[in-house]
């Protein structure tokens, strides 16, 4: 779907999509209707006991020169940012294959800014689909959708190139999680990330020999049962003309599928863990977002990819490995792989780019679902400040974070009575032993922070901001961490 900017009403049978904030009411969004489709209008209303709630939405089809035409009014709430985001979405569910090819958004009636703008955010993000693979869709299930055209002043239009550079990133994470596995493993996922290149993003790329090299026991040993070969992908965006010389860290888990190895996960729903890539589909995506828009920032992003899969040569419960901080493993379950996977590379970032901040995005654990549900990402920080300023980005930019806690207690279940460490605890608490791994990794003087978005990368069912699958969680949030807070 494209986006354009039009600074009057254009004339035509297109749908029109006009907000109605609870404040506001309907009577200010039927400026410049004829009376007839007004009265229409408020009749539908009426019956439909619309009131302005947030993506609820009455469309009436009128008369256009003996063509239908459909206006809807769009429930934005009482005007907050999300109601808007969440409109325009809802419409675009509604439109998406409706037979619609334009539709145009006219918010001149609302006074608050960017209102049309952020409808058609909405909008985008709801719309996106990977239709890749369907050869015999019907015609009546294919979008038609095609062109949002946004009613608004040159400034509004001015503006929008951002969002239109989130919302890329949001669609490159999507993209990455919903690929399946066969397509997307460690060496494809790279190749996905190359045309950012184009953008000014600097790639290097560690293989398995180069890793070899520097250590990195714990992110091999759970590659070692698989034929992909596993990559450190580094993609590193200074828009600072080298003046922040400490780059903010990313690091993002890229397993690109998880059978738990020779610690096999049941079979009924294993095919989820194509998605355990989400991590770094979320870091490939804010580079793709923060380099797409010129953000004033140096930041590096660095993903570990690997396959974990049960074979021959790979490793076994009770395996020692010894990672690249010297640090060594008892792996006793397989299945706890990600943090392997992750310790290596954030001691590898740490090591080569000294960063202040180290920021570790990871579908970690099936117990984060558990305390969490699908409606927040959990945020482990070892600094106060650090996770107050993602707390405020989750909810500023709709990608929601609850605070867990770390501590010493939970550490000392990680001991292990052959290495410095076991790669699981108990049962209990499994989120947060997780994130004790990871801290035993954390350097001196490093604000870090892990986001254990596992319940957050998929979902089973569609909301206003995206169809069922793959969400693109985290692009939204890490932009809007690197604006509010590297900057100023
Ligand atoms: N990728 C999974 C975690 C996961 C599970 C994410 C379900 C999303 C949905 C991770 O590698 C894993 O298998 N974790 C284990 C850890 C356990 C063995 C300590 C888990 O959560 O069961
Ligand atoms: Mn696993
Ligand atoms: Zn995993």
């Amino acid at each position: 779907m494209s986006v354009r900017f039009a600074s009057s009403r254009p004339d035509s049978p297109d749908a029109l999509v006009l907000p109605v904030s609870k404040k506001g009411g309907i009577d200010a969004a039927l400026d410049g209707l004829s009376e007839e489709v007004a009265a229409h209008l408020r009749r539908a209303a009426q019956a439909a006991r619309f009131n302005g709630d947030t993506a609820s939405i009455v469309e009436i089809v009128t008369d256009y020169d003996g063509e239908p035409r459909r206006v809807l009014l769009a429930g934005v709430g009482s005007g907050e940012d999300h109601g808007y985001e969440n409109a325009g979405g809802a419409v675009a569910a509604k439109l998406l294959t409706s037979g619609e090819k334009t539709m145009i958004i006219d918010a001149s009636s609302d006074s608050s800014t960017d209102t049309g703008s952020r409808m058609a955010y909405g909008a985008l993000q709801r719309g996106w689909r990977l239709d890749r693979y369907r050869t015999r869709q019907k015609a009546k299930a294919k979008p038609t959708l095609r062109t949002i055209t946004v009613v608004a002043d040159e400034d509004e239009a001015g503006r929008w190139a951002a969002h239109e550079h989130v919302f890329a990133g949001i669609a490159f994470a999507r993209e990455l999680v919903t690929e399946p596995p066969n397509i997307l493993y460690p060496k494809s996922f790279v190749e996905r990330c190359r045309p950012l290149e184009e953008l000014g993003v600097k790639i290097e790329v560690l293989g398995r020999d180069e890793m070899a090299e520097l250590g990195m026991g714990a992110l091999l040993g759970v590659a070692q049962g698989s034929v992909r070969e596993p990559q450190l992908l580094v993609m590193r965006w200074d828009g600072t003309d080298g003046e922040q010389n400490k780059p903010l860290a990313l690091v993002g888990k890229g397993v690109t599928f998880d059978t738990g190895g020779i610690s096999i996960k049941p079979g009924p729903g294993m095919e989820d863990m194509k998605f355990d890539m989400g991590g770094a589909g979320a870091v490939a995506g804010a580079m793709r977002a923060l380099a797409g828009r010129k953000a004033k920032a140096h930041v590096i992003g660095v993903c570990g990819l690997v396959e974990n899969m049960p074979d021959g040569n790979a490793q076994r419960p009770a395996d020692v490995v010894t990672t690249m901080s010297g640090q060594t493993v008892e792996v006793l379950n397989t299945d706890a792989e990600g943090r392997l996977v992750l310790c290596d590379a954030m001691h590898w970032v740490q090591e080569n780019y000294r960063p202040d901040v180290m920021i570790d995005l990871a579908t970690l654990t099936g117990a984060m679902i558990i305390a969490l549900g699908f409606e927040h990402g959990g945020c482990f920080a070892n600094d106060d400040g650090l996770a107050e300023q993602l707390l405020a980005a989750g909810t500023s930019s709709g990608d929601k974070l609850w605070r867990m806690p770390l501590g010493k207690a939970y550490d000392k279940l990680l001991d292990s009575p052959i290495a410095d460490m076991k790669n699981v605890g108990p049962r209990e608490a499994g989120s947060i032993t997780a994130a004790q791994y990871l801290q035993r990794f954390v350097q001196d003087g490093v604000k870090w922070a892990h986001l254990d978005i596992a319940g957050m990368v998929w979902m089973k069912s569609a909301s206003n901001l995206w169809d069922k699958g793959a969400t693109g969680f985290g692009v939204r949030l890490l932009d809007r961490f690197v604006a509010d807070n590297f900057e100023s």
